[in-house]
C-alpha cells in the first residue's frame, strides 16, 4: 500500500491545498494530511480546529480515495516514518517557494533516504493563493468565497469576530 503525507500549517485550508490535495490522491492508496501543531507562525485556528475544517472539506469531496487527517508535531521525516509513508507531497507555486522547498526536502531525504519529496506545481488559477492572503482579506471583511472551500468561508469570518471580541 502506497502512502503519502501532505503536510502543512492549512490556517486555513484553501481551494489551491484542495486542489493539491485532489491530484496528490491520485499517486497514493492513502493519503495522510498531516497538520503541524507547534507553529511558530502563532496560527488563527488551533490545530484542532484546522483538522476539523480539513476534514469537513474532505468530507464534501466525492471520490478520493483513503484520506485521513491527522495533528503531528515534531520532525515531519519521523511523522511520516511513523505512518510508513513513502512520499510527502508539497506544493510549489512560483520560484519564490523553491529555495525552502528544496532545501526542506534535501534535509529530510539526508535524514531518511527511504522517503521522497514530490511536488506539484500548483494550477495556474491558484498561483497567487496563500492561507496568508486569505486572512488578511478575512481581516478586513472582504470577500473570500473564491479563495477557501465554500463551507468554510463563514467559520472563517467567525473566528474574526471572536478573535475581536476577546
Ligand atoms: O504550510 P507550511 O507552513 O508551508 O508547512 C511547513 C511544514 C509543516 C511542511 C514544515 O514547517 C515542517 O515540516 N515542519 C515540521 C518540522 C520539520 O520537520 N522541519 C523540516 C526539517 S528542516
Amino acid at each position: 500500500m502506497k502512502i503519502g503525507i501532505y503536510p502543512g500549517s492549512f490556517d486555513p485550508i484553501t481551494l489551491g491545498h484542495l486542489d493539491i490535495i485532489v491530484r496528490a490522491s491520485g499517486l497514493v492508496d492513502k493519503l495522510i494530511i498531516g497538520v503541524l501543531k507547534n507553529n511558530a507562525k502563532r496560527p488563527l485556528f488551533t490545530v484542532e480546529e484546522r483538522v476539523e475544517l480539513i476534514k469537513q472539506v474532505i468530507s464534501e469531496k466525492l471520490n478520493l480515495p483513503e484520506i485521513q487527517v491527522d495533528a503531528f508535531d515534531g520532525l515531519l521525516i519521523d511523522f511520516a516514518a511513523k505512518e510508513n509513508a513513502s512520499i510527502i507531497v508539497r506544493g510549489l507555486r512560483a520560484i519564490t517557494d523553491f529555495e525552502y522547498e528544496l532545501q526542506i526536502a534535501q534535509t529530510n531525504h539526508k535524514l531518511n533516504a527511504k522517503i521522497d519529496t514530490v511536488f506539484f506545481t500548483t494550477s495556474v488559477e491558484y498561483s497567487y493563493l496563500s492561507s496568508s492572503v486569505v486572512k488578511e482579506i478575512a481581516s478586513f471583511g472582504g470577500d473570500i468565497r473564491q479563495f477557501v472551500p465554500k463551507s468554510i468561508v463563514q467559520p472563517i469570518y467567525d473566528k474574526y469576530k471572536s478573535v475581536r471580541s476577546i
